[in-house]
């Protein structure tokens, strides 16, 4: 895992692939901005770990570039079944946060990936601001714990 410098070019695809989510485009420019200031872009190699099942709920991901897949483990001599695979725009990492829970999945990348991360101090700051928002990842939640359940 490597910290990148984000250009220009990079936030305006961070930018760009917000919109295509609404709760953005109904954000203020004052919160926009805020957010850029406080986005990371990592890059991981293909079989790198980005969070671990069970692991503390310490950031939010939304994935740049590349492909994760997210995999859940049942029990401690079960093996790692596939739920779900991640690509660029979609976001992970929201459940732990919204609920203050452990993570429910591990998140693994199937090849070499470029992430915007945001500190789970920020997210929760810009949830506080923007109910849109906090609203929209929710739903996202409440979906993938649907899914989750269906595992089982
Ligand atoms: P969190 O529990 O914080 O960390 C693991 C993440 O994997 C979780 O948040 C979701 O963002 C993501 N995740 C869990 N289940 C699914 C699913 N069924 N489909 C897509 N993503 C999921």
């Amino acid at each position: 895992m490597k910290r990148l410098t984000a250009s220009n070019e990079d936030i305006a695809a961070f930018s760009e692939m917000s919109r295509k989510v609404s709760f953005f485009s109904q954000m203020t420019v004052g919160l926009l901005e805020k957010i850029f200031a406080f986005v990371m872009l990592f890059e991981y190699k293909k079989g790198d770990r980005i969070c671990k099942q069970g692991g503390p709920g310490d950031s939010f991901y939304l994935v740049y570039s590349g492909r994760l897949v997210v995999n859940v483990k049942k029990g401690f001599f079960s093996s790692d079944k596939k739920v779900a695979e991640l690509g660029p725009g979609d976001f992970f990492g929201e459940m732990a946060l919204l609920d203050r829970t452990p993570r429910t999945a591990t998140v693994e990348c199937a090849e070499d990936a470029r992430v915007f991360v945001l500190l789970a101090e920020h997210f929760n700051e810009v949830a506080r601001g923007n109910p849109e928002f906090t609203a929209y990842m929710k739903s996202l939640a409440a979906g993938r714990k649907f899914e989750l359940k269906q595992q089982e």
